[in-house]
Parts: structure tokens; C-alpha cells; sequence
């Protein structure tokens, strides 16, 4: 049996930008490797993997002076872009002292780094998502959670529409005979977007009524869903590895300003609590299922295999991919 590989390329959340003030060290694992970031005076972000290159120190013990990394023991210190550009008591810093440095992008109120496991650079961009920055809009509460997954798991989930009425029965009671449907599903090849919506029709007091949530991925971790109920309200949904077994997820809340701060305040919590109720429904899932590369599936069910073909263009070339994916796959 082959699973999909843990770390398909793209970019993905290193932290909300909120998480990261200005002269603070964070570390990471992501990727099954430590990093750390840090936020320079002048506001820039840079990630680094997380070890100094002198003696081995962990820099995420380190601290910021200006707009350098400072090493905790003998104090090497790193510029934005991991050059080493001081050495105590040496007039010269050696030559090649570099720590490694991972591209870097803050957009949509969050630090996105670039991963891919053949080293190449990005070879697709992360979008600009207007409601992020528009005074327009507000931003709510963050939801995360460390589960059992790879970041193909949620997006498969998403178009997944045979298991709504099932898991979801109680959290999101569906009209009785009705399950979700995916309708516009398009595909960009070139920025690597692919969006759809999801239509539900939900048994709500007697009657019934029919939602929609819009969904636009770009590449395998970043994710952003629209909703109008209860009312207009974004959802940024990344998502990392942080090992072969697990990822980070993240929900981060906006919501359109009324005149009635404290309302949007309220609605955007009810709309975030109502849909992590159901993600923790599909995390019990996720803690004990296994990956079937050929499924049994039925005419009922939604068209996940779309959603893996379009996941797979980001896996690595299969000589990466092999070594984890096997190991994998024997234990589970
Ligand atoms: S280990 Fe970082 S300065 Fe020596
Ligand atoms: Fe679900």
C-alpha cells in the first residue's frame, strides 16, 4: 500500500502573523525538523533551520538584536537572510558561516514558509486574500489543533459528502434524504488554485434550507472557506506537518463589521465553536483510520478521488517519496 507523502510542496503556516511580535525568537517542528523564526525590529520575518552552525546550539534559545539572530552560546549572530555577520572577538567571520534560510511570505495576517522536500524554490505564490486586510472585515478567534493526519486528510474530507449526514448528523442535522453536494469545481493549473463549493440542505426548524460554503486551496496547505451563515464569515484553514503522522490545524475567523462590534464579536465565535464541534467529530476518525490507496468507493460518495489527483501534482518526485512512505506503511 502506498499513502500520500507527508510534505507535498508548498507553503504553509508558520505561525498567524498576531503569534510573532516584533524582537521574538519562536521555534517549530514542522516537516519532521526543528526550526525557528524570528521577527527583526524592522518587523521582518525570517525562518532559519534551528540549528547554529558553529557548535550547534539551538537559535531558537537565542535572541534579536536589531535585526539579527543572536546564537545563545558563543553568540554568533545571523542577518534576515541566515549570513552569519558577527563573530565575538574575531575580526572575520568564516568563511560559508550560514544558517539555512527558508523563503518566507506574510500575506492574509499570516507567516507562510515555503516547503519542498527536493529544495527547490517556490515554484507557485501564496494569494492575496482581500478580506484579510479590508477595514471592512474583523478578525476573530483561532481555532488549532495538533491531529493525527497528513494535510491530505482535512482537504479530502471537505469534498467527502457521503460522511456529513453520518458523523455530522447531530452537529450539522442535514434534511432527512439530503447530503451535500460539490458544485463549481475549477481548477487554475497555473497558480496551483482549485476552488468549489460545498451546498448542504440542512433540516432547520421544520423546513429546510440550503447553505453553501465556498472553498479555494492553493496548494496542499493553504486553505480559505466562505460562509454566509450566520454571517459573512472567512475562514482561513492552513495546515502543517509537523511529522510524518501529524499536522498542525488551524482555523483562523473573520467576519464582515456591522454597526454592532460586539455582535460580530459573538457571531464570528458561534460560527467558529459550530464548526470545530464538527472537526473534533472528524478527529476521532482521523486518530484511528487508516490510508487506502483504492478505497471501495460507491455512487454515493463525493468525488475524492478528483481531490487526490489534484493533491498529488505537490508530492515529491517517488525516490523522495519513498523512504517515508514505506516505513509508513508497514506500522499502520
Ligand atoms: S553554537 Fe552558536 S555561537 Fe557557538
Ligand atoms: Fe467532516
Amino acid at each position: 500500500m502506498t499513502v500520500p507523502h507527508p510534505y507535498p510542496a508548498g507553503w504553509y503556516r508558520f505561525r498567524y502573523s498576531h503569534e510573532l511580535e516584533r524582537e521574538r525568537v519562536v521555534s517549530a517542528r514542522f516537516f519532521g525538523r526543528p526550526f525557528v523564526g524570528y521577527r527583526a525590529a524592522s518587523g521582518a520575518v525570517s525562518v532559519f533551520d534551528a540549528h547554529c552552525v558553529h557548535l550547534g546550539a539551538h537559535l531558537g534559545d537565542g535572541r534579536v538584536v536589531d535585526d539579527a539572530l543572536r546564537c545563545p552560546f558563543h553568540g554568533w549572530t545571523y542577518d534576515g537572510a541566515g549570513r552569519c555577520v558577527q563573530v565575538p572577538f574575531c575580526r572575520e567571520v568564516p568563511e560559508g558561516a550560514r544558517v539555512r534560510s527558508h523563503p518566507v511570505v506574510e500575506r492574509n495576517g499570516t507567516i507562510y514558509v515555503w516547503h519542498d522536500t527536493t529544495g527547490a524554490p517556490p515554484w507557485f505564490d501564496v494569494p492575496e486574500v482581500p478580506e484579510t486586510s479590508s477595514p471592512d472585515w474583523k478578525r476573530g478567534p483561532v481555532h488549532r489543533a495538533v491531529i493525527r493526519s497528513r494535510v491530505h486528510e482535512p482537504r479530502e474530507n471537505a469534498v467527502d459528502t457521503s460522511h456529513g449526514p453520518v458523523l455530522h448528523a447531530r452537529t450539522f442535522p442535514p434534511y432527512p434524504g439530503t447530503k451535500g453536494e460539490i458544485r463549481n469545481w475549477h481548477e487554475d493549473p497555473v497558480a496551483k488554485r482549485l476552488s468549489f463549493d460545498l451546498v448542504n440542505t440542512f433540516g432547520y426548524r421544520g423546513g429546510r434550507r440550503e447553505t453553501t460554503l465556498g472553498f479555494e486551496l492553493v496548494g496542499p496547505g493553504h486553505l480559505v472557506m466562505r460562509s454566509r451563515l450566520p454571517t459573512d464569515t472567512l475562514f482561513l484553514v492552513p495546515n502543517t506537518p509537523v511529522d510524518e503522522e501529524r499536522i498542525v490545524f488551524t482555523m483562523l475567523t473573520f467576519v464582515r463589521r456591522s454597526r454592532l462590534p460586539l455582535v460580530d464579536s459573538v457571531l464570528a465565535s458561534l460560527a467558529l465553536r459550530h464548526l470545530v464541534r464538527g472537526l473534533r467529530e472528524d478527529y476521532v476518525v482521523f486518530e484511528r483510520k487508516r490510508y487506502l490507496d483504492a478505497p471501495l468507493l460507491s455512487p454515493a460518495d463525493g468525488p475524492i478521488l478528483d481531490m487526490r489527483r489534484w493533491m498529488a501534482q505537490f508530492a515529491p518526485p517517488t525516490a523522495e517519496a519513498d523512504a517515508p512512505v514505506r516505513r509508513i506503511a508497514r506500522v499502520s
